[in-house]
């Protein structure tokens, strides 16, 4: 069975993905709204995969005999000044997710919770790729220049991101 205090910090990252969720649907949003439809795909799928990231962890909790409690979030911001504005303060998230999760780690240590440190790893993984993703979509943001045709090149490019479900096995 899961510790209280382990439950209790499962139940914040729970919070915290799901308020990932929605602030990359907010970014999706925004960028549809300047004509953005590829880039606004990307984030779309970037909410998706906040999403099982959230499942994932509240399965957890329960799977542990543990009591899943769901949070409510602040809403997010709805406007960015340039789309690479936006993903530069996508970036800042993933790092905040980062620090996050590396807490939750040092927790499930303390707590001698060898699952929770075991199903942790998951998350500390995805968390180089996630900040790798965002920081290669500024990279190209850097070497086209914001000039339409390179915004126009990024967004085909960026439409072409697909969801994929995670396999059971696997995790989110
Ligand atoms: Fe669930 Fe983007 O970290």
């Amino acid at each position: 069975m899961i510790s209280k205090k382990m439950q209790d910090a499962m139940n914040e990252q729970v919070k915290a993905e799901f308020y990932s969720a929605y602030l990359y649907l907010s970014m999706s949003a925004y960028l549809e709204s300047i004509d953005l439809p590829g880039l606004a795909n990307w984030m779309r799928v970037q909410y998706q995969e906040e999403v099982t990231h959230a499942e994932k962890i509240y399965d957890h909790v329960i799977e542990r005999d543990g009591r899943a409690i769901v949070k409510s979030w602040d809403s997010p911001l709805t406007d960015w000044e340039s789309p690479l504005d936006l993903f530069e303060a996508a970036y800042k998230h993933e790092q905040l997710v980062t620090s996050l999760i590396n807490k939750l780690v040092d927790t499930a240590i303390a707590e001698h919770d060898h699952a929770s440190q075991i199903f942790l790893q998951w998350f500390v993984n995805e968390q180089v790729e996630e900040e790798a993703s965002v920081k290669a979509v500024i990279q190209q943001f850097k070497l086209l220049g914001d000039s339409r045709a390179g915004l126009f090149q990024i967004d085909r490019e960026l439409g072409q991101r697909v969801f994929t479900p995670p396999a059971a096995t696997q995790g989110a």
